[in-house]
């Protein structure tokens, strides 16, 4: 499955990089659930969970240090 159109983990400033890695968690979760009546069912119970958004956080935070060091951390 080709996930991001492009498919490039380069990116130009850290903060795209940020976006790429929500867009990565995000599609993640479409590849495997891709009927989108549930995922709209499921959104308010992970958005009303705090335990739920840490985990999507840390998900995102794994992508995000992906794309840092293929990046090379911008330097
Ligand atoms: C909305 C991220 C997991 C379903 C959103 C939004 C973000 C986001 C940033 C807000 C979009 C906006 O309002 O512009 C993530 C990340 C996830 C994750 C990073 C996991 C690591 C899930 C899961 C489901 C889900 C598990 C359901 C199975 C939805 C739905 C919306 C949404 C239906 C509403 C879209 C909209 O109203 O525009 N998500 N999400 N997400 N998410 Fe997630």
């Amino acid at each position: 499955v080709q996930m991001i159109p492009g498919n490039s983990l380069i990116t130009k400033t850290p903060e795209e990089g940020r976006q790429l890695a929500v867009k990565m968690a995000r599609l993640v979760i479409k590849v495997t659930q891709p009927d989108a009546e549930v995922r709209e069912k499921l959104r308010p119970v992970y958005a009303e969970d705090a335990a739920m958004l840490l985990a999507v956080g840390q998900v995102v935070a794994t992508e995000f240090a992906t794309i840092a060091a293929a990046n090379n951390y911008w330097r």
